[in-house]
């Protein structure tokens, strides 16, 4: 996509309307006839218009998600340039972000398996305001996530017979090579030796061997050590506790926090963070076969925590324990996992919004405020004692399920904060993204499908860090 600034001879025009104030346009009759104030977007085809009405409640997200659903009704028309009026939101490094991340990923789609995909043909976008080194570098900011952003979701949309643990190894070196980080990739040897039984357990039905994926981009400047570490279920039948057949429909995105990791990298190196920065991926599959891991099973984590397994389907957990085990030898400064860990978590918070966990309130709702900014929804889950008794086992020194029918996503993160040793307790946030990876009921700038939940509250929770250190 290229950007430029105030072209006069673009293909369409695209309006921002504010407090459904539509008095400066000269487009009564169409208004009238439409019957249309201000709310929504309406395209005039004749004056090659199209109106965006913007939310009263003017914030990132719903500024990102207004123009992203507009742009996607005229986005198969036979369009190549855009002008778009511009409004700060008010900060104008971040509002150049919004303008563009919002028009790039509206365009996306996974149509690989249709017959005859269409593709938008919007390849360049004229921004009406004037230029100045914060906008630019907003713009910037825009195209690498939804660059970074449209490979996650490539990753997660792709179909469960195709992408498979070492899909996601040649995905890995392939970043690698690309952007000259470290990777390092451990198969089962490996991980028996180190004693990772959790991990091993889930993948143990599988055709293909578990995968943990080891990636670092290490620049000369780095202030700080960060490591993420991502659940990459490239399926999740829910093994033995199979899961009913309308559960298990899209558990092909239950790799989505891994392939996060992933585009977390990307942007990190694209834009020349100044962090060290890992990223742990658990690759593996939890199926069904004679060598299924079974419920009864007690499994002895590489932390040396013995978990006696309730249900085969609470699964994320168990790799992620193993995982965030590996991940503390790293001596992070910031550790955070990313996982569709749990259907509470959408029950909770709804099908839009990520939950936010620790032991550190302060790192969480820095976590929270530096997230408004990109426009991704969040909010912060509180543990207590009482939801930690509820991972309690009578064979074991903790249960891979919460006894309860309740406060199953904080019960969830309550069970990998077993895994975190004290020292990194408060340098430790787990995100629950299984509501917004995966979108069924098309919202806002998303097409149908993967939505690379995560990656832009990470980038800007970084840049935002940056900022603070200076
Ligand atoms: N991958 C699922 C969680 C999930 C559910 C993600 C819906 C996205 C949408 C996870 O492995 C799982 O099955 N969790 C169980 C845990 C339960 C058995 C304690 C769940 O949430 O039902
Ligand atoms: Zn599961
Ligand atoms: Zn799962």
């Amino acid at each position: 996509m290229k950007v430029v600034f105030n072209e006069k001879n673009t293909d369409f025009k695209v309006c921002l309307i504010q407090n459904k104030d539509l008095s400066r346009f000269d487009d009564k009759e169409f208004f009238e006839i439409n019957d249309y104030k201000g709310v929504g977007a309406i395209c005039n085809l004749a004056k090659r218009t199209l109106y965006v009405g913007l939310n009263d409640e003017l914030t990132y997200a719903s500024f990102i998600a207004s123009l992203g659903s507009a742009i996607k009704s005229i986005k198969n028309l036979n369009i190549k340039s855009i002008s778009l009026e511009f409004i700060n939101l008010g900060c104008e490094f971040y509002s150049a972000y919004a303008h563009i991340y919002a028009v790039i990923s509206s365009l996306y789609e996974f149509n690989k398996y249709h017959k005859e995909p269409k593709n938008s043909k919007i390849e360049l976008i004229s921004l009406e305001t004037q230029q100045n080194d914060d906008i630019q570098q907003g713009i910037e900011l825009g195209k690498v996530l939804a660059n970074a952003c449209e490979d996650v979701k490539n990753i997660v949309n792709e179909i469960p017979s195709t992408y498979n643990q070492l899909s996601f190894e040649k995905d890995a070196l392939k970043l690698a090579k690309e952007f000259d980080l470290e990777c390092n990739v451990y198969s089962d040897d490996y991980l028996q030796k180190e004693g990772m039984n959790a991990f091993l357990a889930v993948n143990r039905a599988s055709s293909y061997p578990a995968k943990l994926i080891h990636l670092a981009y290490k620049p000369q400047n780095a202030i700080k050590k960060i490591v993420y570490v991502g659940k990459g279920l490239v399926y999740d039948t829910g093994g033995l506790s199979l899961k009913p057949a309308d559960y298990m429909l899209t558990m092909k995105a239950d790799k989505s926090g891994a392939a996060a990791v992933l585009g977390i990298l990307k942007a990190a190196s694209m834009l020349k963070l100044p962090y060290e920065i890992h990223g742990i991926i658990g690759a593996a599959q939890n199926c069904i076969s004679e060598k299924s891991y079974m419920p009864d099973d007690v499994l002895i984590s590489r932390e040396g925590v013995s978990i006696e397994v309730r249900n085969t389907d609470a699964e994320g957990r168990l790799v992620l324990a193993d995982c965030l085990s590996f991940a503390q030898d790293l001596k992070p400064d910031l550790l955070i996992d990313l996982a569709t860990l749990t259907g509470a978590c959408v029950v909770g918070l709804s099908e839009y919004t990520s939950g936010i966990m620790g032991y550190n309130e302060d790192l969480q709702n820095e976590f929270y405020n530096n997230s408004k900014r990109s426009g991704e929804y969040t909010c912060v889950l509180h543990f207590n004692p009482h939801i930690k008794e509820l991972i309690k086992s009578k064979i074991a020194d903790v249960s891979n399920t919460g006894s309860s029918r309740y406060g199953g996503a904080i019960s969830a993160g309550m069970f990998l904060g077993e895994f975190i040793r004290k020292e990194y307790k408060d340098k430790w946030l787990h995100l629950d993204i299984a509501g917004p990876a995966y979108v069924e009921k098309v919202w806002g700038e998303n097409a149908y499908g993967a939505s690379a939940a995560g990656v832009r509250m990470n980038i800007i929770n970084l840049l935002r860090m940056a900022r603070s250190a200076k």
